[in-house]
């Protein structure tokens, strides 16, 4: 069985409580923070940013992983390292340098990774495979939670997938593929099959009641 790894949306939490909305989805068996950033202007949607980050990071020891849906993202990249982010994605239409980004973020200290929209052709791997520790797969439009999955994205985890494994074969360093958008208990276990090891769920816990009910439903489905 491969590592699995559950990143809840706080997009979906209850923003007046945000600091306990963080512990409760790590108490209940999450493994990583996924942070949401979203600027007006690369989609269409304002959200939080470098403050919150630093107002959440004392309330949890898990990874904090920055999902950047901003432009231009290079000025905003060491806000973010120093407020204690772990993880830091960018989409690559949004870099003029898309390798420039890339080692910004490792000179900071954090895990680099890019973000593929539906739409966006997975060419942008080609050269950067060394500098990358995590590919991120958008599974709806970027901009909002709550959105329906898009079955084509699984042909592209496939292609992502195969991908890892072969650079992971000639160097023997690991990518994490995360997927992100409309990830159900009842469609998760398809999606690790398609190639997934990390996933991102904004409404699928923080919409329920129980959030370790459903985070242990999601493990039960990815243990099949
Ligand atoms: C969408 C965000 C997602 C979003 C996922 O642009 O990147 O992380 O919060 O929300 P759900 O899981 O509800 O689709
Ligand atoms: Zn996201």
């Amino acid at each position: 069985q491969p590592t699995f790894r559950i990143a809840p949306s706080i997009l979906s939490a209850n923003f007046a409580k945000l600091g306990e909305e963080v512990q409760n989805v790590i108490a209940a068996g999450a493994d990583i923070i996924h942070f949401d950033v979203m600027d007006n202007h690369y989609v269409p949607n304002l959200t939080i940013g470098p403050m919150i980050c630093e107002a959440i990071r004392p309330c949890t020891d898990a990874l904090i992983d920055v999902h950047l849906m901003v432009k231009p993202v290079d000025r905003i990249i060491p806000d973010f390292a120093k407020v204690g982010a772990n993880i830091i994605t960018f989409h690559p239409e949004a870099s003029e340098h898309i390798d420039r980004s890339l080692g910004l973020i490792r000179e900071q200290g954090c895990k680099a990774g890019l973000v593929f929209n539906p739409a966006t052709p997975l060419h942008y791997l080609d050269h950067v495979m060394d500098k990358l520790d995590m590919i991120l797969l958008m599974s709806v439009n970027p901009g909002f939670g709550g959105q329906k999955f898009i079955p084509g994205t699984l042909d592209k985890l496939r292609e992502a997938r195969r991908r890892i494994d072969e650079y992971t074969a000639k160097t023997g360093r690991e990518i994490w593929l995360e997927i992100d958008g409309g990830v159900k208990v009842d469609n998760i276990a398809e999606i690790a099959r398609a190639g997934a090891d990390t996933f991102v769920a904004g409404s699928a816990i923080y919409n329920t009641p129980d959030y370790k009910a459903t985070i242990d439903a999601m493990r039960a489905e990815l243990a099949k």
